[in-house]
């Protein structure tokens, strides 16, 4: 049966720093996971010949590197563009913009930053990525926290409003196999 591998990117700095958005490069423990999610993949789906889509961001790309299939970037897969925040912190952002730090705890789904998007705006346009997952087989996505909330919440038949409080872990392989009555998951966590 047809499966879909989602992971978030290893670690980046801008991860260990706490700030949001921008293209850092992988931490040391980011570039562990992508040798790691190379392994796992080995063990956890032998043999198959998976396609690999990435953002354009440089931690998916390299986060992929060690994986020797076709690998695809997609804009769409962009994380969540946070406009005039992108590159501060949540301490930051409460302090600059309260009003918009409140606003954005209060209403998180359609929140949009300035400049920026909600996940209402990611939603749609992660349609194309959706149909064109629905068509295919064997996939592994290597995305961001934000746009794998949204594409775990369609899987699992959440609703879409309750995507930016799913649980998505940094280094943690997901494997989806839709079936009739809804998805099976299974969960990675890479030991690093
Ligand atoms: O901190 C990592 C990150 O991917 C940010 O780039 C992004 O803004 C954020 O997570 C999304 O999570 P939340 O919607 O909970 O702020």
């Amino acid at each position: 049966p047809r499966c879909i591998w989602l992971s978030r990117h290893g670690e980046s700095i801008y991860n260990v720093e706490k700030k949001i958005g921008g293209d850092s490069l992988l931490s040391e423990r980011g570039l562990q996971y992508a040798k790691k999610l190379k392994e796992m993949i080995e063990e956890n789906a032998p043999g198959e010949d998976l396609t690999v889509w990435t953002s354009t961001l440089k931690r998916t790309q390299q986060t992929a590197q060690y994986l020797n299939f076709k690998k695809l970037q997609w804009k769409a897969l962009d994380e969540l563009d946070a406009g005039v925040c992108d590159g501060m912190t949540y301490e930051e952002i409460e302090e600059v913009y309260p009003e918009d730090f409140k606003a954005r705890d209060e209403d998180k789904y359609f929140y949009r930053y300035r400049g920026g998007e909600s996940y209402r705006d990611v939603v749609i346009r992660l349609e194309p990525i959706i149909m064109e997952l629905e068509r295919r087989e064997n996939i592994l996505i290597i995305t961001h926290q934000a746009v794998l909330r949204c594409i775990y919440a369609y899987f699992m038949n959440v609703p879409q409003e309750e995507s930016p409080w799913m649980a998505i872990p940094l280094h943690t392989l997901i494997k989806l196999e839709p079936r009739a009555y809804g998805t099976k998951v299974t969960k990675m966590k890479a030991n690093i």
